[in-house]
C-alpha cells in the first residue's frame, strides 16, 4: 500500500473543464507563437500582446469549473491514509477550486509579479503594461507564469517529495517540456512505482510501468476508488 503519492498534472485535466491544451490540435501553440507570449524575451519586446494572451487565459479560467478529476484528487489528499502531493503545471486554479492543495511549478494566472522588486499579489482579470506594483510603486507588473528559459518554481520541495514518494502519477501531460517531463524518472530511482493517464501515448509514457487510457474525468476517478 502506498505511504505517499505524488502526482504530476498537466493541461489535459483541465481540458474537459473547457481549458485549451498546449499541443493537442488547434492547442495553444497552434494558434500563438511561444516566442512571442510565453518568453521573456517576447513580454520585453511586446508587453502589450504578451497581457492580452494572459487576460484572454484568465478570463477563459475565470469561467471554468473543476472537472471530476480535479474532484477526484482532491477527495484522494483528504481521504488518503498517507501523504498526497499535487504538482502542476497548469496555471488555472481548478486543484484549488476542487479544494484540493497544490504546487505551482509554472507560476499561475491568479498571481501577479514585479520585474522590478519581486512583489507578488492578485492579478487582476486584467493587466497592461506598466501595470503597478503595490509594493515598490515600479510599472514593471508582469503574469506570475513561469516561462521558457525561466526556472520553473519549488524545484527543491519538488525534487523532495520525489526522492521520498513510493507511486507517481502523471495526468494529461504530453511530457515534453522539462524538468516536469523527468520527475517520473526521479521517482523510479526513489524506488516509486509509475502510473501515467491520458487521453494517449505521451512521449515519457515509455518510462511509467503502468498506464490508463481515456479521459481524465473517467480515468482519474476510477484510480482513486483504487486507492482508497
Ligand atoms: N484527459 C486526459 N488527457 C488529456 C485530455 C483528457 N481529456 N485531453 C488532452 N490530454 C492530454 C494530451 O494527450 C496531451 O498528452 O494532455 C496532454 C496535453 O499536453 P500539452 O498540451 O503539451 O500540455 P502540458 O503537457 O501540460 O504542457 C506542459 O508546456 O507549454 C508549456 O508551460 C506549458 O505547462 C505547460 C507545459
Amino acid at each position: 500500500m502506498a505511504e505517499k503519492i505524488v502526482i504530476l498534472t498537466g493541461a489535459g485535466i483541465s481540458a474537459e473543464s473547457g481549458l485549451g491544451t498546449f499541443r493537442d490540435e488547434g492547442g495553444l501553440w497552434a494558434q500563438h507563437r511561444i516566442e512571442d507570449v510565453a518568453t521573456p524575451e517576447g513580454f520585453a519586446k511586446d508587453p502589450a500582446l504578451v497581457h492580452r494572451f494572459y487576460n484572454m487565459r484568465r478570463a477563459e479560467a475565470a469561467k471554468a469549473q473543476p472537472n471530476a478529476a480535479h474532484l477526484a484528487l482532491a477527495r484522494l489528499q483528504r481521504e488518503f491514509s498517507g501523504e498526497v502531493v499535487i504538482v502542476t503545471q497548469n496555471v488555472d486554479a481548478l486543484h484549488e477550486a476542487a479544494g484540493a492543495e497544490v504546487i505551482h511549478m509554472h507560476g499561475a494566472l491568479a498571481s501577479a509579479l514585479c520585474a522590478a522588486c519581486g512583489h507578488r499579489w492578485g492579478a487582476p482579470l486584467v493587466m497592461a503594461p506598466g501595470e503597478p506594483c503595490p509594493a515598490c510603486g515600479a510599472g514593471a507588473g508582469r503574469p506570475d507564469i513561469v516561462w521558457f528559459g525561466e526556472m520553473p518554481y519549488f524545484m527543491e520541495q519538488i525534487e523532495d517529495h520525489l526522492l521520498g514518494c513510493d507511486l507517481f502519477a502523471a495526468i494529461g501531460t504530453s511530457g515534453q517540456v522539462y524538468p516536469a517531463a523527468g520527475f517520473v524518472q526521479q521517482a523510479r530511482y526513489a524506488g516509486a512505482r509509475t502510473i501515467e493517464m491520458n487521453l494517449r501515448d505521451s512521449d515519457s509514457s515509455h518510462a511509467f510501468e503502468d498506464h490508463l487510457i481515456g479521459p481524465a474525468s473517467k480515468v482519474v476517478p476510477s484510480w482513486v476508488e483504487t486507492l482508497l
